[in-house]
Protein backbone atom coordinates (compact mmCIF):
# COMPACT_ATOMS: atom_id res chain seq x y z
CA UNK A 1 0.00 0.00 0.00
CA UNK A 2 2.67 2.23 -0.11
CA UNK A 3 2.84 5.07 -2.81
CA UNK A 4 5.85 6.18 -3.82
CA UNK A 5 8.27 9.23 -2.17
CA UNK A 6 5.77 9.66 0.16
CA UNK A 7 6.08 8.68 3.88
CA UNK A 8 3.77 5.98 5.03
CA UNK A 9 1.99 8.32 7.75
CA UNK A 10 0.67 10.13 4.79
CA UNK A 11 -1.28 7.51 3.66
CA UNK A 12 -3.51 7.91 6.76
CA UNK A 13 -3.24 11.33 7.29
CA UNK A 14 -2.85 12.84 3.42
CA UNK A 15 -4.14 10.44 1.00
CA UNK A 16 -6.42 12.24 -1.43
CA UNK A 17 -7.36 8.97 -3.22
CA UNK A 18 -9.42 8.60 0.06
CA UNK A 19 -10.51 11.89 1.57
CA UNK A 20 -13.53 10.04 3.91
CA UNK A 21 -10.69 8.04 5.28
CA UNK A 22 -8.72 10.80 5.66
CA UNK A 23 -10.82 12.97 7.43
CA UNK A 24 -11.51 9.90 9.63
CA UNK A 25 -8.17 9.12 10.38
CA UNK A 26 -6.92 12.68 10.72
CA UNK A 27 -9.80 14.47 13.03
CA UNK A 28 -8.93 13.35 16.19
CA UNK A 29 -5.46 13.51 16.05
CA UNK A 30 -6.01 17.05 16.00
CA UNK A 31 -8.26 16.93 19.14
CA UNK A 32 -4.77 16.99 21.30
CA UNK A 33 -3.75 20.46 19.94
CA UNK A 34 -1.99 18.88 16.49
CA UNK A 35 -3.25 21.07 13.19
CA UNK A 36 -3.69 19.73 10.06
CA UNK A 37 -0.45 21.66 8.38
CA UNK A 38 1.41 19.61 11.23
CA UNK A 39 0.02 16.31 10.04
CA UNK A 40 0.04 17.05 6.26
CA UNK A 41 2.85 18.83 5.75
CA UNK A 42 4.37 15.36 5.08
CA UNK A 43 6.91 15.50 8.69
CA UNK A 44 7.57 12.28 9.43
CA UNK A 45 5.82 11.01 12.48
CA UNK A 46 7.82 8.90 14.76
CA UNK A 47 6.65 6.62 17.75
CA UNK A 48 8.14 6.36 21.24
CA UNK A 49 7.66 2.82 22.13
CA UNK A 50 7.08 3.79 25.62
CA UNK A 51 8.12 0.42 28.00
CA UNK A 52 8.58 2.69 30.90
CA UNK A 53 5.53 2.91 33.19
CA UNK A 54 4.94 2.50 37.72
CA UNK A 55 4.87 -1.40 36.81
CA UNK A 56 8.26 -1.44 35.22
CA UNK A 57 11.02 0.70 37.58
CA UNK A 58 13.70 -0.26 35.57
CA UNK A 59 12.58 1.59 32.52
CA UNK A 60 10.14 4.23 34.66
CA UNK A 61 12.72 7.31 33.88
CA UNK A 62 11.74 7.03 30.21
CA UNK A 63 8.75 8.20 30.96
CA UNK A 64 11.21 11.12 31.78
CA UNK A 65 13.55 10.73 29.02
CA UNK A 66 11.08 10.54 26.35
CA UNK A 67 10.75 14.27 26.88
CA UNK A 68 13.98 15.13 25.14
CA UNK A 69 13.00 12.38 22.98
CA UNK A 70 10.34 14.40 21.91
CA UNK A 71 12.14 17.72 21.54
CA UNK A 72 15.07 16.28 19.36
CA UNK A 73 12.33 14.71 16.85
CA UNK A 74 10.84 18.19 17.01
CA UNK A 75 13.66 20.17 16.39
CA UNK A 76 14.56 17.97 13.55
CA UNK A 77 11.43 18.28 11.49
CA UNK A 78 9.31 15.45 12.97
CA UNK A 79 6.24 14.66 15.37
CA UNK A 80 6.19 12.21 17.92
CA UNK A 81 3.66 10.24 18.92
CA UNK A 82 3.95 8.47 22.52
CA UNK A 83 2.81 5.21 23.32
CA UNK A 84 3.06 2.27 25.64
CA UNK A 85 4.07 -0.61 25.23
CA UNK A 86 3.17 -4.15 27.53
CA UNK A 87 5.29 -3.81 30.74
CA UNK A 88 8.01 -6.33 31.33
CA UNK A 89 9.43 -5.84 34.93
CA UNK A 90 11.72 -8.79 35.31
CA UNK A 91 11.70 -8.81 38.91
CA UNK A 92 7.64 -8.29 39.31
CA UNK A 93 5.84 -10.50 36.98
CA UNK A 94 4.61 -13.77 37.90
CA UNK A 95 5.18 -16.42 36.98
CA UNK A 96 7.88 -14.92 34.75
CA UNK A 97 8.93 -12.13 32.64
CA UNK A 98 9.94 -13.90 30.31
CA UNK A 99 6.30 -15.39 29.24
CA UNK A 100 5.70 -11.79 28.34
CA UNK A 101 8.53 -10.87 26.28
CA UNK A 102 6.53 -12.25 22.76
CA UNK A 103 3.52 -10.76 24.54
CA UNK A 104 5.42 -7.34 24.51
CA UNK A 105 6.69 -8.52 20.48
CA UNK A 106 3.34 -9.31 19.58
CA UNK A 107 1.42 -6.06 20.70
CA UNK A 108 4.25 -3.88 19.35
CA UNK A 109 3.76 -5.57 16.13
CA UNK A 110 0.58 -4.77 15.44
CA UNK A 111 1.17 -1.16 16.41
CA UNK A 112 4.00 -0.38 14.50
CA UNK A 113 1.98 -1.99 11.50
CA UNK A 114 -1.06 -0.59 12.27
CA UNK A 115 -0.73 2.74 12.82
CA UNK A 116 0.58 6.17 11.36
CA UNK A 117 4.28 5.81 11.98
CA UNK A 118 7.13 6.39 9.50
CA UNK A 119 9.75 4.93 12.35
CA UNK A 120 10.27 4.64 16.45
CA UNK A 121 12.39 5.14 18.86
CA UNK A 122 12.44 2.37 20.97
CA UNK A 123 12.79 2.46 24.63
CA UNK A 124 14.59 -0.13 25.99
CA UNK A 125 15.87 -1.37 29.78
CA UNK A 126 15.25 -3.87 31.94
CA UNK A 127 15.75 -7.88 30.39
CA UNK A 128 13.29 -8.28 28.03
CA UNK A 129 12.47 -4.87 26.67
CA UNK A 130 14.76 -4.63 24.87
CA UNK A 131 14.59 -8.31 22.70
CA UNK A 132 10.76 -7.54 22.73
CA UNK A 133 11.47 -4.13 20.73
CA UNK A 134 13.69 -5.12 18.65
CA UNK A 135 12.11 -8.62 17.44
CA UNK A 136 8.60 -6.07 16.65
CA UNK A 137 11.50 -3.83 14.77
CA UNK A 138 12.63 -6.71 12.71
CA UNK A 139 9.25 -8.19 12.17
CA UNK A 140 7.28 -4.57 10.99
CA UNK A 141 11.22 -3.10 9.48
CA UNK A 142 10.12 0.60 9.93
CA UNK A 143 13.10 2.79 10.49
CA UNK A 144 13.62 2.12 14.12
CA UNK A 145 16.48 2.91 17.12
CA UNK A 146 16.83 1.78 20.21
CA UNK A 147 17.67 4.27 23.42
CA UNK A 148 18.73 2.31 26.19
CA UNK A 149 17.67 3.83 29.82
CA UNK A 150 21.24 3.39 31.16
CA UNK A 151 21.88 1.39 34.41
CA UNK A 152 21.39 2.35 37.70
CA UNK A 153 24.42 4.13 39.73
CA UNK A 154 26.84 1.82 40.94
CA UNK A 155 25.71 0.33 44.54
CA UNK A 156 27.50 0.36 47.85
CA UNK A 157 27.46 -1.85 51.19
CA UNK A 158 30.15 -1.03 53.98
CA UNK A 159 32.98 0.46 51.42
CA UNK A 160 32.26 -2.84 48.75
CA UNK A 161 30.26 -2.39 45.51
CA UNK A 162 26.67 -4.25 45.57
CA UNK A 163 26.03 -5.05 42.09
CA UNK A 164 22.13 -5.85 41.08
CA UNK A 165 20.87 -9.70 41.21
CA UNK A 166 25.13 -10.62 41.82
CA UNK A 167 24.40 -9.22 45.52
CA UNK A 168 21.64 -11.20 46.02
CA UNK A 169 23.26 -15.02 45.18
CA UNK A 170 26.18 -13.87 47.58
CA UNK A 171 23.70 -12.59 50.64
CA UNK A 172 21.49 -15.66 50.54
CA UNK A 173 24.31 -17.74 50.51
CA UNK A 174 25.50 -15.78 53.69
CA UNK A 175 21.95 -15.98 55.44
CA UNK A 176 21.69 -19.60 54.95
CA UNK A 177 25.48 -20.11 56.41
CA UNK A 178 23.91 -18.00 58.80
CA UNK A 179 26.59 -15.31 58.62
CA UNK A 180 24.45 -12.51 58.08
CA UNK A 181 20.32 -11.76 59.76
CA UNK A 182 17.07 -11.39 57.39
CA UNK A 183 17.47 -7.60 58.06
CA UNK A 184 20.88 -7.15 57.02
CA UNK A 185 20.12 -9.17 54.11
CA UNK A 186 17.49 -6.89 53.16
CA UNK A 187 19.31 -3.77 53.77
CA UNK A 188 22.66 -5.34 51.37
CA UNK A 189 20.07 -6.42 48.95
CA UNK A 190 18.09 -2.66 48.68
CA UNK A 191 21.90 -1.14 48.70
CA UNK A 192 22.33 -2.59 45.09
CA UNK A 193 19.40 -0.51 43.50
CA UNK A 194 20.67 3.28 44.65
CA UNK A 195 18.86 5.15 41.81
CA UNK A 196 16.77 5.24 38.01
CA UNK A 197 17.92 2.65 35.73
CA UNK A 198 18.30 -1.01 34.98
CA UNK A 199 20.77 -3.65 36.72
CA UNK A 200 23.73 -2.19 36.96
CA UNK A 201 25.96 -5.89 36.79
CA UNK A 202 26.39 -7.08 33.06
CA UNK A 203 22.80 -9.23 33.93
CA UNK A 204 20.66 -9.74 31.29
CA UNK A 205 19.78 -6.10 31.05
CA UNK A 206 23.22 -4.90 30.64
CA UNK A 207 23.89 -7.11 28.37
CA UNK A 208 21.20 -6.97 25.58
CA UNK A 209 21.66 -3.24 25.91
CA UNK A 210 25.14 -3.70 24.96
CA UNK A 211 24.38 -5.82 22.44
CA UNK A 212 21.52 -3.82 20.65
CA UNK A 213 24.96 -1.29 20.42
CA UNK A 214 27.09 -3.49 18.50
CA UNK A 215 24.34 -5.17 16.48
CA UNK A 216 24.02 -0.91 15.34
CA UNK A 217 20.64 -0.20 16.23
CA UNK A 218 21.83 2.40 19.21
CA UNK A 219 24.33 5.45 18.86
CA UNK A 220 27.29 4.62 20.15
CA UNK A 221 27.98 4.91 23.21
CA UNK A 222 24.21 4.77 24.29
CA UNK A 223 24.29 1.60 25.91
CA UNK A 224 27.00 2.33 29.29
CA UNK A 225 25.53 5.70 30.17
CA UNK A 226 24.46 5.34 33.89
CA UNK A 227 19.97 6.65 34.06
CA UNK A 228 20.79 9.56 36.26
CA UNK A 229 23.65 11.13 34.08
CA UNK A 230 23.53 14.27 32.38
CA UNK A 231 25.20 12.27 28.58
CA UNK A 232 21.61 10.27 29.02
CA UNK A 233 19.76 13.11 28.90
CA UNK A 234 21.64 14.06 25.58
CA UNK A 235 21.33 10.99 24.16
CA UNK A 236 17.99 11.12 24.56
CA UNK A 237 17.85 13.88 22.82
CA UNK A 238 20.29 12.96 19.63
CA UNK A 239 18.29 9.83 19.47
CA UNK A 240 15.41 11.70 19.00
CA UNK A 241 17.08 13.67 16.19
CA UNK A 242 18.55 10.55 14.27
CA UNK A 243 14.94 8.47 14.18
CA UNK A 244 14.31 11.44 11.87
CA UNK A 245 16.85 11.40 9.67
CA UNK A 246 16.83 7.42 9.42
CA UNK A 247 13.05 7.74 8.16
CA UNK A 248 14.74 10.61 5.74
CA UNK A 249 17.37 8.22 4.23
CA UNK A 250 14.75 5.33 4.63
CA UNK A 251 17.77 3.37 6.96
CA UNK A 252 15.85 0.46 8.02
CA UNK A 253 16.14 -2.57 10.50
CA UNK A 254 17.01 -5.47 7.78
CA UNK A 255 19.88 -2.59 6.28
CA UNK A 256 21.39 -2.76 9.80
CA UNK A 257 20.85 -6.57 11.23
CA UNK A 258 22.90 -8.35 8.83
CA UNK A 259 24.54 -11.84 9.44
CA UNK A 260 27.55 -10.18 9.63
CA UNK A 261 26.33 -7.41 12.58
CA UNK A 262 24.94 -10.59 14.21
CA UNK A 263 28.97 -12.24 13.75
CA UNK A 264 29.51 -8.46 15.95
CA UNK A 265 26.86 -9.43 18.71
CA UNK A 266 28.26 -12.73 19.52
CA UNK A 267 31.88 -11.59 19.87
CA UNK A 268 31.02 -8.51 22.26
CA UNK A 269 29.02 -11.05 23.47
CA UNK A 270 32.00 -12.88 25.18
CA UNK A 271 34.11 -9.51 25.64
CA UNK A 272 31.77 -8.08 27.77
CA UNK A 273 31.03 -11.80 29.75
CA UNK A 274 27.42 -11.43 28.56
CA UNK A 275 24.19 -13.22 29.77
CA UNK A 276 23.15 -16.52 28.83
CA UNK A 277 19.99 -15.40 28.19
CA UNK A 278 21.72 -13.86 25.29
CA UNK A 279 21.60 -16.66 22.74
CA UNK A 280 17.87 -17.25 23.87
CA UNK A 281 16.84 -13.27 22.54
CA UNK A 282 19.75 -12.50 19.95
CA UNK A 283 18.93 -16.18 18.11
CA UNK A 284 15.17 -15.05 17.80
CA UNK A 285 16.01 -11.23 16.80
CA UNK A 286 17.83 -13.23 14.24
CA UNK A 287 15.17 -15.28 13.23
CA UNK A 288 12.87 -12.23 13.10
CA UNK A 289 14.65 -10.13 10.43
CA UNK A 290 14.97 -13.62 8.53
CA UNK A 291 18.79 -14.25 9.69
CA UNK A 292 20.16 -17.49 10.31
CA UNK A 293 21.61 -18.10 13.82
CA UNK A 294 22.26 -21.08 15.78
CA UNK A 295 23.80 -22.56 19.28
CA UNK A 296 26.58 -23.77 17.19
CA UNK A 297 27.05 -20.13 15.74
CA UNK A 298 27.51 -18.97 19.50
CA UNK A 299 30.30 -21.80 20.08
CA UNK A 300 32.26 -21.26 16.49
CA UNK A 301 32.38 -17.26 16.53
CA UNK A 302 31.93 -16.57 20.63
CA UNK A 303 33.90 -19.52 22.31
CA UNK A 304 37.76 -18.03 22.07
CA UNK A 305 36.85 -14.64 22.93
CA UNK A 306 38.50 -13.09 25.82
CA UNK A 307 36.89 -11.44 28.72
CA UNK A 308 37.71 -7.81 28.60
CA UNK A 309 35.03 -6.11 30.91
CA UNK A 310 35.64 -6.26 34.12
CA UNK A 311 32.35 -6.44 35.46
CA UNK A 312 30.47 -8.31 37.98
CA UNK A 313 29.06 -11.27 38.18
CA UNK A 314 32.17 -12.17 36.18
CA UNK A 315 34.53 -9.41 37.42
CA UNK A 316 34.74 -6.68 40.14
CA UNK A 317 33.02 -3.22 38.64
CA UNK A 318 29.74 -1.64 38.24
CA UNK A 319 27.92 0.34 35.01
CA UNK A 320 29.46 3.82 36.27
CA UNK A 321 32.90 2.67 36.08
CA UNK A 322 31.66 0.23 32.68
CA UNK A 323 31.10 3.59 30.85
CA UNK A 324 33.93 5.68 32.43
CA UNK A 325 36.18 3.30 30.74
CA UNK A 326 34.60 3.40 27.04
CA UNK A 327 31.18 1.58 27.38
CA UNK A 328 30.70 -0.45 23.93
CA UNK A 329 32.85 1.49 21.76
CA UNK A 330 36.16 0.97 23.75
CA UNK A 331 35.29 -2.94 23.38
CA UNK A 332 34.69 -3.37 20.02
CA UNK A 333 38.01 -1.20 19.58
CA UNK A 334 39.88 -3.34 21.20
CA UNK A 335 38.27 -6.74 19.38
CA UNK A 336 38.84 -4.91 15.99
CA UNK A 337 42.81 -4.71 16.68
CA UNK A 338 42.38 -8.45 16.81
CA UNK A 339 40.25 -9.06 13.79
CA UNK A 340 37.36 -10.15 15.27
CA UNK A 341 34.78 -7.51 14.11
CA UNK A 342 33.31 -7.26 10.80
CA UNK A 343 33.83 -3.55 10.29
CA UNK A 344 31.71 -2.95 7.80
CA UNK A 345 28.36 -3.69 9.70
CA UNK A 346 26.06 -0.66 9.07
CA UNK A 347 24.89 1.07 12.32
CA UNK A 348 22.33 3.83 12.97
CA UNK A 349 24.18 6.57 12.39
CA UNK A 350 25.09 5.87 8.99
CA UNK A 351 28.44 4.81 9.67
CA UNK A 352 29.94 1.49 9.62
CA UNK A 353 30.33 0.39 12.99
CA UNK A 354 34.28 -0.17 11.87
CA UNK A 355 33.82 3.65 11.60
CA UNK A 356 32.55 4.52 14.91
CA UNK A 357 35.21 2.57 16.87
CA UNK A 358 38.45 2.49 15.26
CA UNK A 359 40.91 3.46 17.39
CA UNK A 360 38.91 3.62 20.65
CA UNK A 361 41.16 2.63 23.95
CA UNK A 362 40.08 2.04 27.17
CA UNK A 363 39.74 5.22 29.67
CA UNK A 364 40.39 2.75 32.23
CA UNK A 365 42.70 -0.21 31.34
CA UNK A 366 41.47 -2.45 34.76
CA UNK A 367 37.66 -2.13 33.83
CA UNK A 368 38.65 -2.72 30.25
CA UNK A 369 41.36 -4.82 29.43
CA UNK A 370 43.15 -5.46 26.47
CA UNK A 371 43.79 -8.96 25.47
CA UNK A 372 46.86 -9.16 26.97
CA UNK A 373 45.09 -8.71 30.12
CA UNK A 374 42.18 -10.44 29.50
CA UNK A 375 40.13 -11.62 32.80
CA UNK A 376 39.72 -14.85 31.40
CA UNK A 377 40.69 -16.33 27.75
CA UNK A 378 37.93 -18.55 26.41
CA UNK A 379 34.64 -16.67 27.57
CA UNK A 380 31.67 -17.29 25.26
CA UNK A 381 29.57 -20.50 25.41
CA UNK A 382 29.79 -24.32 24.78
CA UNK A 383 27.17 -25.82 22.37
CA UNK A 384 26.44 -28.98 24.67
CA UNK A 385 24.44 -31.74 23.03
CA UNK A 386 24.25 -35.85 23.85
CA UNK A 387 20.80 -37.92 24.30
CA UNK A 388 20.10 -35.03 27.76
CA UNK A 389 19.11 -32.73 25.02
CA UNK A 390 19.70 -31.83 21.46
CA UNK A 391 21.32 -28.30 23.01
CA UNK A 392 22.38 -26.92 25.76
CA UNK A 393 24.71 -24.01 26.45
CA UNK A 394 27.45 -23.58 29.00
CA UNK A 395 29.16 -20.63 29.92
CA UNK A 396 32.78 -21.95 30.96
CA UNK A 397 34.12 -18.91 32.22
CA UNK A 398 32.39 -18.19 35.52
CA UNK A 399 33.34 -21.77 36.15
CA UNK A 400 35.07 -21.28 39.59
CA UNK A 401 38.72 -22.12 40.79
CA UNK A 402 37.24 -24.11 43.79
CA UNK A 403 34.76 -25.86 41.08
CA UNK A 404 37.54 -26.31 38.43
CA UNK A 405 39.59 -28.07 40.70
CA UNK A 406 36.97 -30.08 42.22
CA UNK A 407 35.33 -31.29 38.82
CA UNK A 408 38.16 -30.55 35.90
CA UNK A 409 41.27 -31.56 37.27
CA UNK A 410 41.42 -35.17 36.93
CA UNK A 411 44.82 -35.55 35.15
CA UNK A 412 43.44 -38.50 33.64
CA UNK A 413 40.22 -36.99 31.89
CA UNK A 414 40.46 -33.45 32.15
CA UNK A 415 37.50 -31.57 31.22
CA UNK A 416 34.78 -34.39 31.84
CA UNK A 417 33.19 -35.29 35.17
CA UNK A 418 30.81 -37.32 36.29
CA UNK A 419 28.00 -37.39 39.12
CA UNK A 420 25.15 -38.91 40.24
CA UNK A 421 21.85 -36.95 39.46
CA UNK A 422 19.38 -35.55 41.68
CA UNK A 423 16.66 -34.78 39.76
CA UNK A 424 13.69 -31.72 40.74
CA UNK A 425 10.47 -31.33 39.01
CA UNK A 426 10.44 -27.65 38.72
CA UNK A 427 11.20 -24.61 41.17
CA UNK A 428 8.73 -25.38 43.60
CA UNK A 429 9.91 -28.83 44.02
CA UNK A 430 13.70 -27.70 43.93
CA UNK A 431 12.68 -25.42 46.81
CA UNK A 432 10.89 -28.11 49.25
CA UNK A 433 13.20 -30.83 49.08
CA UNK A 434 17.15 -29.20 48.60
CA UNK A 435 17.00 -29.91 52.35
CA UNK A 436 15.75 -33.05 52.48
CA UNK A 437 18.98 -35.64 53.82
CA UNK A 438 17.16 -38.58 52.24
CA UNK A 439 17.94 -37.46 48.85
CA UNK A 440 21.70 -37.33 50.03
CA UNK A 441 23.50 -34.92 48.04
CA UNK A 442 27.12 -34.42 48.29
CA UNK A 443 29.92 -33.35 46.20
CA UNK A 444 29.74 -35.92 43.93
CA UNK A 445 25.61 -34.67 42.78
CA UNK A 446 24.80 -33.17 39.69
CA UNK A 447 21.34 -30.98 40.33
CA UNK A 448 18.90 -31.27 37.55
CA UNK A 449 15.89 -29.11 37.14
CA UNK A 450 13.04 -29.60 34.28
CA UNK A 451 9.78 -28.49 33.62
CA UNK A 452 11.06 -24.81 33.41
CA UNK A 453 11.44 -24.73 30.06
CA UNK A 454 9.72 -22.21 27.55
CA UNK A 455 6.50 -24.71 27.76
CA UNK A 456 6.97 -26.57 31.02
CA UNK A 457 7.03 -23.12 32.81
CA UNK A 458 5.87 -20.85 30.23
CA UNK A 459 8.41 -18.71 29.38
CA UNK A 460 11.36 -20.49 31.25
CA UNK A 461 11.92 -20.21 34.61
CA UNK A 462 15.39 -18.56 35.88
CA UNK A 463 16.39 -21.78 38.45
CA UNK A 464 18.99 -23.86 37.11
CA UNK A 465 21.65 -22.09 39.18
CA UNK A 466 20.35 -23.88 41.78
CA UNK A 467 22.13 -23.51 45.63
CA UNK A 468 23.22 -26.59 47.49
CA UNK A 469 21.53 -27.65 50.72
CA UNK A 470 22.98 -25.60 53.46
CA UNK A 471 24.27 -28.33 55.35
CA UNK A 472 26.70 -28.58 52.14
CA UNK A 473 27.20 -24.81 52.20
CA UNK A 474 28.32 -24.65 55.47
CA UNK A 475 31.49 -27.34 54.86
CA UNK A 476 32.40 -24.76 51.72
CA UNK A 477 30.39 -26.30 49.04
CA UNK A 478 29.18 -23.36 47.47
CA UNK A 479 28.14 -24.77 44.05
CA UNK A 480 27.03 -28.12 42.39
CA UNK A 481 27.00 -28.83 38.80
CA UNK A 482 23.27 -27.78 37.50
CA UNK A 483 21.69 -28.80 34.53
CA UNK A 484 18.22 -27.84 33.53
CA UNK A 485 15.47 -26.79 31.07
CA UNK A 486 14.75 -23.38 32.27
CA UNK A 487 17.09 -20.31 32.15
CA UNK A 488 19.50 -18.46 34.60
CA UNK A 489 19.97 -15.09 35.66
CA UNK A 490 22.23 -13.19 33.54
CA UNK A 491 23.45 -11.81 37.65
CA UNK A 492 23.86 -15.05 38.62
CA UNK A 493 27.98 -16.58 38.24
CA UNK A 494 27.07 -20.17 38.48
CA UNK A 495 28.62 -22.37 35.93
CA UNK A 496 25.09 -24.51 35.42
CA UNK A 497 24.04 -26.36 32.11
CA UNK A 498 21.19 -24.54 30.65
CA UNK A 499 18.91 -23.43 28.29
CA UNK A 500 18.72 -27.08 27.45
CA UNK A 501 16.09 -27.94 24.29
CA UNK A 502 13.96 -29.38 23.81
CA UNK A 503 12.66 -28.99 27.58
CA UNK A 504 11.28 -32.22 29.81
CA UNK A 505 7.58 -30.74 28.93
CA UNK A 506 8.58 -31.17 25.22
CA UNK A 507 9.58 -34.77 25.61
CA UNK A 508 13.54 -33.83 25.58
CA UNK A 509 15.95 -36.09 27.04
CA UNK A 510 15.67 -34.31 30.44
CA UNK A 511 12.45 -36.25 31.31
CA UNK A 512 13.97 -39.18 30.90
CA UNK A 513 16.85 -38.70 33.59
CA UNK A 514 16.08 -40.02 37.14
CA UNK A 515 17.81 -39.67 40.82
CA UNK A 516 20.27 -42.11 40.91
CA UNK A 517 21.32 -42.04 37.36
CA UNK A 518 24.73 -41.43 36.58
CA UNK A 519 25.93 -38.49 34.38
CA UNK A 520 28.79 -38.32 31.83
CA UNK A 521 29.61 -34.61 30.83
CA UNK A 522 32.84 -33.75 28.98
CA UNK A 523 33.57 -30.93 27.61
CA UNK A 524 36.06 -31.88 25.03
CA UNK A 525 33.77 -33.14 22.70
CA UNK A 526 30.63 -31.27 24.22
CA UNK A 527 28.67 -34.08 25.00
CA UNK A 528 26.27 -34.71 27.84
CA UNK A 529 24.86 -38.04 28.70
CA UNK A 530 22.66 -40.08 31.03
CA UNK A 531 25.23 -43.45 31.22
CA UNK A 532 21.83 -45.81 30.50
CA UNK A 533 21.69 -48.27 27.42
CA UNK A 534 19.76 -47.54 24.56
CA UNK A 535 17.37 -50.33 25.59
CA UNK A 536 16.64 -48.58 29.06
CA UNK A 537 16.12 -44.89 27.42
CA UNK A 538 13.89 -46.38 24.54
CA UNK A 539 11.72 -48.33 27.52
CA UNK A 540 11.61 -44.93 29.53
CA UNK A 541 10.22 -43.40 26.65
CA UNK A 542 8.16 -45.61 25.74
CA UNK A 543 6.33 -45.62 29.40
CA UNK A 544 6.42 -41.62 29.57
CA UNK A 545 4.18 -41.58 26.21
CA UNK A 546 2.44 -44.20 27.49
CA UNK A 547 1.63 -42.00 30.77
CA UNK A 548 0.65 -39.31 28.07
CA UNK A 549 4.05 -37.59 28.07
CA UNK A 550 5.46 -35.07 30.65
CA UNK A 551 3.14 -33.47 33.12
CA UNK A 552 3.24 -29.57 33.73
CA UNK A 553 1.71 -27.23 35.88
CA UNK A 554 -2.15 -26.06 33.81
CA UNK A 555 -2.25 -22.74 32.33
CA UNK A 556 -3.24 -20.02 34.21
CA UNK A 557 -3.86 -17.31 31.92
CA UNK A 558 -5.15 -17.55 28.31
CA UNK A 559 -2.27 -16.12 27.54
CA UNK A 560 -0.38 -19.15 28.69
CA UNK A 561 -2.05 -21.53 26.52
CA UNK A 562 -1.87 -19.56 23.60
CA UNK A 563 1.99 -19.28 24.07
CA UNK A 564 2.71 -23.11 25.06
CA UNK A 565 0.87 -24.58 21.86
CA UNK A 566 2.87 -22.49 19.48
CA UNK A 567 6.53 -21.63 21.55
CA UNK A 568 9.76 -22.77 19.84
CA UNK A 569 12.51 -23.77 21.72
CA UNK A 570 15.18 -22.08 23.61
CA UNK A 571 17.96 -23.09 20.54
CA UNK A 572 15.58 -21.08 18.50
CA UNK A 573 14.90 -18.33 20.87
CA UNK A 574 11.29 -19.25 22.15
CA UNK A 575 9.76 -17.82 18.91
CA UNK A 576 6.60 -17.62 18.71
CA UNK A 577 6.06 -19.76 15.72
CA UNK A 578 4.02 -18.96 13.03
CA UNK A 579 5.12 -15.12 13.35
CA UNK A 580 8.98 -16.56 11.89
CA UNK A 581 7.15 -15.91 8.15
CA UNK A 582 6.04 -12.62 8.65
CA UNK A 583 9.17 -10.40 7.71
CA UNK A 584 9.08 -6.91 6.64
CA UNK A 585 5.25 -6.58 7.37
CA UNK A 586 4.87 -2.90 6.75
CA UNK A 587 5.87 -3.42 3.40
CA UNK A 588 3.15 -5.06 2.60
FE1 LIG B 1 15.16 -4.95 35.47
FE2 LIG B 1 17.55 -6.24 36.12
S1 LIG B 1 15.58 -6.40 37.00
S2 LIG B 1 17.11 -4.76 34.67
MG1 LIG C 1 16.63 -12.30 34.72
Amino acid sequence: MSRKGLLRSQLWFDNPDNPGMTALYLERYLNFGLTREELQSGKPIIGIAQTGSDLSPCNRHHLQLAERVREGIRAAGGIAFEFPVHPIQETGKRPTASLDRNLAYLGLVEILYGYPLDGVVLTTGCDKTTPACLMAAATVNIPAIVLSGGPMLNGWWKGERTGSGTVVWEARADHAAGKIDYQEFMDIVASSAPSVGHCNTMGTASTMNSLAEALGMSLPGCAAIPGPYRERAQIAYETGVRAVRIVEEDLKPSDIMTREAFENVIVANSAIGGSTNAPIHINAIARHVGVRLDNDDWERIGYEVPLLVNLQPAGKYLGEEFHRAGGVPAVIGELMRHGLIREDAMTINGRTIGDNCRGRVAGDADVIRDFDTALVRNAGFLNLRGNLFDSAIMKTSVVSNAFRERYLSNPDDPNAFEGRAVVFEGPEDYHNRINDADLAIDENTMLFIRGAGPIGYPGGAEVVNMQPPDALIKRGIRELPCIGDGRQSGTSGSPSILNASPEAAANGGLALVRTGDRIRIDLNTREANILVSETELAERRAELMAAGGFKYPANQTPWQEIQREMVAQFDEGMVLKPAVKYQRVAES
